[in-house]
């Protein structure tokens, strides 16, 4: 999970996009309050461990909390976009309750660059675990909320990374894959082309964010996966 979205993250680097790519997509970029009244109130001293899990008042304040502070990079009701990772891959155990709250008060920064901005100060420990309790309804860890079953192709794609960026029908950090069949379903030279292309990176065609060389996904996979996205994605 860390690992892939460094690769998306340095892919925005390379095109000094990070944050103003996100501001330019969901506009106010502005933290917002979050009236915490209802709630109990938690002290000074963080807690170690989600103290409203299963709590209805912290999911309904979490659930607007989360749309108006966190959702512009991480995607509606937590699907992500591709901009940032997916938030309903996290655990629901106590150690990535922690990892969870790291997360949010220090935000993501590294070498001076700002992936997510820290959230310490801005809103208060109470947001932070209502927040939490909403992400936790979507947990794909969550009873009854199993991941969609995946067609061979689709685990395959995902297996190699490339679900990191793109998704099937919506733009993320690269194209809709039925946006690429719909481009080019005239083209009968495109298959080779993009074979290539996927293999050695590139940018250009749909912006000017690069895609990295993809070399660790053989020719033969690659292959698959470009006939089946020429073909629809289907
Ligand atoms: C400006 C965009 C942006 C905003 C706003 C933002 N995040 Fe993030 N977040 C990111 C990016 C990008 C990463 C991945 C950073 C990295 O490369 O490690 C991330 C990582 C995380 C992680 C670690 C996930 C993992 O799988 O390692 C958590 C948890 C998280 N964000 C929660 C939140 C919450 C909760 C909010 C709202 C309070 C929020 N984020 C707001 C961009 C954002
Ligand atoms: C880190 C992000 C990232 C990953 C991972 C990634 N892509 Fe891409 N992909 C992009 C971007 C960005 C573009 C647009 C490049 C351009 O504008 O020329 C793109 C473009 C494409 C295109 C269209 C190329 C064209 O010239 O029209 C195909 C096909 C494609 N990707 C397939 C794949 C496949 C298959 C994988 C997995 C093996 C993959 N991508 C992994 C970001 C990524």
């Amino acid at each position: 999970m860390v690992l892939l979205s460094r690769i998306i993250a340095s892919a925005l680097i390379g095109a000094g996009l990070v944050v103003s790519q996100a501001a330019l997509a969901h506009g106010d970029v502005t933290p917002q309050a979050v009236d915490v009244s209802t709630l109990k109130p938690l002290g000074e001293k963080y807690a170690d461990e989600n103290p409203y899990r299963g709590n209805a008042e912290a999911i309904r304040i979490g659930t607007s909390a989360y749309n108006q502070n966190c959702a512009r990079c991480h995607g509606l009701e937590a699907i992500s976009g591709g901009i940032a990772p997916d938030l309903r891959k996290l655990e629901l155990d106590k150690e990535t309750d922690q990892y969870f709250l790291q997360s949010v008060r220090r935000g993501k920064v590294r070498n001076g660059a700002v992936y997510m901005p820290p959230f310490e100060g801005i809103l208060q420990q109470e947001a932070m675990w209502a927040i939490r309790s909403y992400l936790d309804t979507r947990s794909e860890f969550a009873a009854g909320n199993k991941a969609p079953e995946l067609s061979p192709m689709e685990v395959l794609a995902k297996k190699s990374n490339c679900l990191s960026c793109h998704s099937v029908d919506s733009k993320g950090v690269g194209p809709a894959y039925r946006e690429v069949a719909e481009k080019y379903a005239k083209d009968k030279k495109a298959e080779a082309r993009l074979v290539a292309k996927v293999r050695k990176g590139g940018s250009g065609v749909w912006g000017k964010v690069p895609m990295p060389p993809m070399q660790d996904v053989s020719e033969d996979d690659v292959k698959s996966l470009v006939k089946w996205i020429l073909a629809g994605a289907k």
